[in-house]
């Protein structure tokens, strides 16, 4: 059976170990596997902006011995309204996986439903999986191992609904950490996915808290997390997210609040005096480069995973 990874609880408590696991070996060593060597083809398929992922998967596919294809959905016929699915049948007689930047996430679902390779999302509205991995495998690195995340606290301020705040919970959740998402009235994570983070927490040990008080969210909380205020996407409401949003800002104040040694993510772009302090985002406490890093090492470790099972 065919295994994709469209969201970050496609993976078990077990597998995502097992990823996180392999993805510090390829950290230590880039070159350790090579399970597209041929070279076999890896479909990169952009419906939005990208800098981090689109550099990290064409990289790591050519690091793992294959050849990434990058595709820019608005040159391909996607654009012109081909069935997402007829692109599928296409993409799996030639590509060893299929890695897809997109907006709802039922469109990945429905490239998935069609493929006979591992579909990944590479970001769509409702999830970011791929850099929650990235982010666990940071505060593994730098915080006592892949054994050492469960029990970990993790707050996240911003935007409650948007991928990054679904793929914390449900990620976070499935590593056994403790999230914490604090964000405006409005703005709050879908309520069936608080409800699947509740219950993977459930069986890993750890827990989700939603709240409107960002204080009760940082104290003492071993990883402080931000994003955008505005997604991709969302750029026509950014005028009225201006206002709500500033209690939420991670500054000075809200890292004196969290332990003493946290560590500070931030899956870029970041806006400096938004979201995030310059003095935060490039302070000592700040793991964004390393995180950023980690894209690379996380998705190789994740496609060598999915291609073993494929
Ligand atoms: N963090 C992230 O996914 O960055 P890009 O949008 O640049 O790919
Ligand atoms: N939440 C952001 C993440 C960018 C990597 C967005 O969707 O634009």
């Amino acid at each position: 059976m065919v295994r994709h990874f469209l969201r970050d609880d496609d993976l078990s408590p077990r597998e995502q170990r097992e990823v996180l696991e392999l993805a510090l070996a390829f950290r230590d060593d880039r070159f350790i596997r090579t399970p597209l060597a041929g070279p076999r083809a890896v479909a990169l398929v952009f419906d939005k902006h990208s800098t981090r992922t689109r550099v990290s998967f064409s990289v790591g596919v050519a690091e793992l011995g294959g050849y990434p294809l990058l595709l820019d959905s608005g040159t391909s016929q996607l654009e012109r309204g081909e069935p997402i699915e007829d692109t599928a049948r296409v993409l799996d007689r030639q590509c060893a996986a299929i890695v897809w930047r997109t907006s709802a996430q039922s469109r990945i679902d429905a490239m998935a439903s069609a493929s006979g390779v591992p579909v990944v999302n590479a970001l769509t509205d409702e999830f970011h999986p791929c850099q929650v991995l990235a982010d666990l495998m940071t505060v593994a690195q730098l915080r006592g191992g892949v054994g050492a995340l469960a029990g970990k606290t993790l707050a996240y301020l911003g935007d409650g609904a948007n991928n990054m705040a679904h793929s914390y919970l449900l990620g976070g959740a499935t590593a056994g950490l403790h999230v914490r998402v604090a964000a405006p009235a409005g703005y709050l994570p879908d309520a069936a996915v608080l409800a699947d983070a509740e219950r993977i927490a459930a069986g890993t040990g750890g827990s989700v808290l939603v709240t409107h008080d960002p204080a009760v969210a940082v104290a003492g909380a071993d990883v402080l997390a931000t994003d955008t205020w505005v997604s991709m996407g969302h750029e026509t409401t950014a005028d009225a997210r201006a206002e709500p949003f500033v209690p939420f800002q991670v500054n000075a104040a809200s890292l004196a609040a969290a332990a003493p040694d946290a560590i500070v993510l931030h899956c870029l772009p970041a806006y400096r005096g938004k979201e995030i302090t310059a003095e935060v985002l490039d302070g000592p406490q700040s793991a964004v480069w390393d995180e950023a890093e980690n894209r690379l090492h996380a998705q190789k470790a994740l496609l060598t995973w999915l291609l073993e099972r494929a």
